[in-house]
């Protein structure tokens, strides 16, 4: 069930967000388990801070569910390493699927509709699968850090996230990775030996769906290597659905 309003007011998301900026990600994830359950999930796109991420929650003991947004375009690297992670944490992750393959899909819109309207496949891909997922959620736990793009430099550890405009659905977005440097995350990373995509070891820095995301330099921001050639730095789903308070 979705996010009530008489849950959590935004004067409380605010204090709790400026708490939580010196606080331990135990104390964070804590919180959440404690007030909100399985109601609480991680989406994990299986990058580094979404994976420090649920090794705190798996080692502390918070049995939040996991899922993973399946646009059936992800590198055959990505498909693997979620069966290997399934193993090294013991945990099930979910698989969201968008409501047509990438074959019907072709057969309806064209074919690589990624190269012509990049906006529109992800929105049928990757926002909408996220979106029906949201509506059973009161808690949307992210790996987004502040470090990662301009976009993402604002970000907040809580916020109230308007996912459902026409509804007016609400829902707590719970980014508690937004501090943590990509440095920091890799050291951890390397440190407690968690399976990681080998694609990065091929300079990939930001990894997506396999036509929108190429190799990246050292000067580059890590997620100059998605959606090249296009004004387009965001697929959506921190953006499109609607906006944080
Ligand atoms: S993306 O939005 O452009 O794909 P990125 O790969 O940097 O973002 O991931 C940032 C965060 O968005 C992840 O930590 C995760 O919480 C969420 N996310 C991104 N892609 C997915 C996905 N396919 N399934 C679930 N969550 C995702
Ligand atoms: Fe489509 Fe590319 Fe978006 Fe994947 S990242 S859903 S292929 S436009």
């Amino acid at each position: 069930m979705t996010l009530r309003a008489d849950e959590i007011t935004p004067e409380e998301v605010r204090a709790l967000a400026d708490q939580f900026e010196n606080a331990p990600l135990e104390e964070i994830l804590e919180w959440a388990w404690a007030r909100f359950g399985e109601r609480a999930a991680v989406g994990t796109s299986f990058q580094g801070a979404g994976l420090v991420m649920i090794h705190h929650a798996v080692r502390a003991g918070l049995r939040f569910p996991i899922f993973s947004v399946d646009t059936q375009l992800l590198f055959p690297e990505t498909y693997e390493l979620r069966q290997r992670l399934e193993e090294f944490f013991g945990v099930q992750i979910e698989w969201l699927l968008p409501e047509q393959t990438p074959e019907q899909q072709a057969q309806e819109l064209g074919p690589a509709l990624w190269k012509n309207k990049p906006d529109l496949c992800c929105t049928l891909r990757k926002v909408l699968p996220l979106q029906r997922k949201l509506e059973q959620l009161a808690v949307w736990m992210t790996g987004v850090r502040r470090q990662q793009s301009d976009t993402r430099e604002k970000t907040r550890i809580l916020e109230l996230y308007h996912f459902d405009v026409l509804r007016d659905h609400y829902i707590l977005k719970l980014n508690p990775m937004a501090p943590w440097t990509r440095d920091r995350v890799w050291d951890y990373m390397k440190q407690h030996g968690i399976p990681y995509n080998p694609l990065q070891d091929q300079g990939y820095r930001s990894i997506g769906c396999r036509p929108c995301t190429r190799a990246t330099d050292a000067g580059e921001n890590e997620r100059a290597g998605r959606w090249t050639g296009f004004d387009k730095a965001e697929c959506g789903i921190h953006t499109f659905l609607g906006e944080s308070i």
